[in-house]
C-alpha cells in the first residue's frame, strides 16, 4: 500500500538535486568518535512514534538483544576476568558495553541503557532529533500518512538547511555510506588485543551488502508495511534503485574493511592478533580485486595499487611498519570517499553477479525465531 504521491514538485526536485551535492561533500567530514552525552535512548527519544515499523523490526534483531552477552558467566566471564573487568562494571561502564550496548551519559553519570540501538548506528540524537523531523517552521508530527504528504511541501532551502543542521549535529543518515559502513566496522573488528588473546573473536565474518540486507534491514519510511530493498526515502529522494545501492555497498564495504583492518594492524603487537587483522586486510583486498575484474573504476584500481604491496609485511610483526599501515588506512579512506563522489552505482552492473552470490545474512537466533528455520 503506497500512500505517497509520485508527483514531485519542481522545487522539491531542485532541493533533492542540491542536497545531493551537499551530501556528497559533507559525508567526508563526520567525526565518528561516539559521544555518550548526546545519546537519548530509543524509548526516551520515542523513535517509534514516527518510525514504528523500523522500531518493531529492530526489537527482533541480535543488536537489540546484545546485552544478553554481558552476563558474568561462560565466555563473558572469561573475557572480563582476562581484562580485569569486575562483575559490577561489566553491565555498566565496561569497554564490552561500548560494543554490546548503548551508553548514555547525563550529569557525568554513565548508564548502559540498551543493546546496540538506533543511535549506535545513526548517531546520538540529542541535537538532531528535532531538526531532522521538521519540514517547516513549527512542524509537528500528526500521523504517518500526513507526514509523507508534508514531506512534499518542504522548500528546497529548508531541506538544504535541515540536511546541514542534522549533519552538523552528528546524524548519520543512509546517504552517508562511508560513515555508516565505518561505524559497523568499528564494532565488528575488535581493536583490543588483550580481548582477542583471551579468546574473543577478532572480527565478524562481515560483508556489508549481505549483512545490511538481512536481519538489519529496516527500510519502512515510505511504506510501513514493506521492508524495501534499500532505504525507501533515499530511493525516492534521489530516484535511485536498490541495485545501484547494492553495487555501492559491495565496493564501499570491501574498502572500509581494508581501512579499518589496517588501522587495527597499525596498533597490533600481539602474535595472536596480527595474523587475524592481517587476514582481514587480505580478504578486503581480494574483494577489491574482484570488483576491479568485473567493474574497474579509477578509485578502486588506485586503491588496489596501494594495498597490494603491503601483503608481504601484513603478517610479520614489524614495529617500523605502523606508520605505513596507518597512513595507508587514511589513503584508502580518501579513495573510498572519492569513489562515492564519482559513482552512484549506475555504471557498475558488472558487479551484479558477485552481489547475487551473497545471500542476505541472518543470525541463527533470528532465523529460528522469525523465519522458522
Ligand atoms: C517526530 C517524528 C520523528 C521522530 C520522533 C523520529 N524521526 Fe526519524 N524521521 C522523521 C522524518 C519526518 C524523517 C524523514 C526526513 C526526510 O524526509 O528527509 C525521518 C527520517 C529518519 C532517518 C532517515 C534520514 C534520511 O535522510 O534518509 C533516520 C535514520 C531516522 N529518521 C532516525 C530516527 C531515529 C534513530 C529516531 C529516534 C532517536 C527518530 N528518527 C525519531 C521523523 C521522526
Ligand atoms: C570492538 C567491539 C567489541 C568489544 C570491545 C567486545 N565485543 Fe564481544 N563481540 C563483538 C562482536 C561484533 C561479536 C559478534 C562476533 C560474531 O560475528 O560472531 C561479539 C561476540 C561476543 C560473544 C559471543 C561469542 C563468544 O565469544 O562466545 C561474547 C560472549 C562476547 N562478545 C563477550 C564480550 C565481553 C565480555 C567483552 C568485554 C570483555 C566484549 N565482548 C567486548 C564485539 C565486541
Ligand atoms: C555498537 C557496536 C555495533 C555496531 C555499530 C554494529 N554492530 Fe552489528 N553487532 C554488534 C555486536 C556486539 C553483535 C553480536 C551480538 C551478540 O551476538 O550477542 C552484532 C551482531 C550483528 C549481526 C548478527 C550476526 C550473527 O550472525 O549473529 C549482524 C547481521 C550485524 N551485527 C550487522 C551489523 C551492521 C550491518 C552494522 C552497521 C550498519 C552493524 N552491525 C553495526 C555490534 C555492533
Ligand atoms: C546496525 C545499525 C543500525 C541500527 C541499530 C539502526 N539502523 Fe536505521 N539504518 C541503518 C542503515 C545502515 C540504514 C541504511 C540501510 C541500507 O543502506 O540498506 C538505515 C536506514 C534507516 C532509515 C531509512 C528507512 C527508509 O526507508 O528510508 C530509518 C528511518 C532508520 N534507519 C531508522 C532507525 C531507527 C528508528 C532505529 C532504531 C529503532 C534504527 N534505524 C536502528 C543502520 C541502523
Amino acid at each position: 500500500m503506497r500512500e505517497t504521491s509520485k508527483h514531485t514538485s519542481t522545487p522539491a526536485l531542485l532541493a533533492f538535486a542540491l542536497s545531493c551535492f551537499f551530501i556528497i561533500d559533507s559525508s567526508s567530514g563526520q567525526d565518528l568518535d561516539f559521544d555518550t552525552s548526546k545519546v537519548l535512548g530509543t524509548e526516551q527519544a520515542n523513535c517509534k512514534q514516527c518510525h514504528p515499523s523500523e522500531t518493531t523490526h529492530w526489537h527482533k534483531t541480535t543488536h537489540a538483544l546484545s546485552l544478553n552477552r554481558l552476563e558474568y558467566t561462560g565466555n563473558s566471564k572469561k573475557y572480563a576476568d582476562a581484562l580485569g573487568i569486575s562483575q559490577a562494571t561489566l553491565k555498566t561502564t565496561s569497554t564490552c558495553a561500548d560494543c554490546h550496548g548503548t551508553k548514555s551519559e547525563s550529569s557525568g553519570v554513565v548508564k548502559l541503557i540498551s543493546g546496540v540501538s538506533c543511535e549506535s548506528c545513526h548517531g546520538g540524537a540529542k541535537d538532531w532529533l528535532k531538526p531532522h523531523a521538521e519540514y517547516f517552521e513549527g512542524h509537528k508530527f500528526s500521523d504517518l500518512k500526513t507526514l509523507r504528504e508534508e514531506r512534499l511541501q518542504e522548500t528546497p532551502e529548508h531541506r538544504l538547511a535541515r540536511m546541514k543542521s542534522t549533519h552538523d549535529a552528528g546524524m548519520i543518515r543512509p546517504d552517508m555510506l562511508h560513515d555508516l559502513a565505518k561505524n559497523c566496522m568499528n564494532c565488528h573488528i575488535v581493536d583490543d588485543e588483550k580481548l582477542v588473546a583471551a579468546g574473543h573473536k577478532a572480527a565478524s565474518a562481515f560483508e556489508l551488502t549481505s549483512w545490511l540486507n538481512g536481519e538489519v534491514k529496516h527500510n519502512f519510511f515510505m511504506d510501513p508495511d514493506k521492508n524495501a530493498d534499500a532505504p525507501s526515502l533515499w530511493m525516492e529522494a534521489h530516484q535511485k534503485t536498490a541495485e545501484q545501492r547494492n553495487r555501492m555497498k559491495f565496493v564501499v564495504g570491501g574498502m572500509v574493511q581494508i581501512e579499518t583492518a589496517l588501522e587495527r594492524r597499525a596498533i597490533a603487537s600481539n602474535s595472536a592478533y596480527i595474523p587475524q587483522v592481517g587476514g582481514l586486510v587480505a580478504v578486503g583486498n581480494g574483494k577489491l580485486a574482484q570488483a576491479n575484474a568485473m567493474a574497474p573504476t579509477p578509485q578502486t584500481q588506485s586503491a588496489a595499487g596501494i594495498v597490494g604491496p603491503l601483503m608481504g609485511i601484513l603478517f610479520v610483526p614489524q614495529p617500523t611498519d605502523k606508520e605505513t599501515f596507518s597512513s595507508t588506512a587514511k589513503k584508502i579512506s580518501e579513495h573510498t570517499k572519492a569513489f562515492i563522489k564519482e559513482n552512484d552505482g549506475s555504471q557498475l552492473p558488472g558487479l551484479d553477479p558477485l552481489i547475487k552470490a551473497l545471500p542476505p545474512h541472518y543470525s541463527q537466533q533470528f532465523k529460528e525465531k522469525h523465519l522458522g528455520k
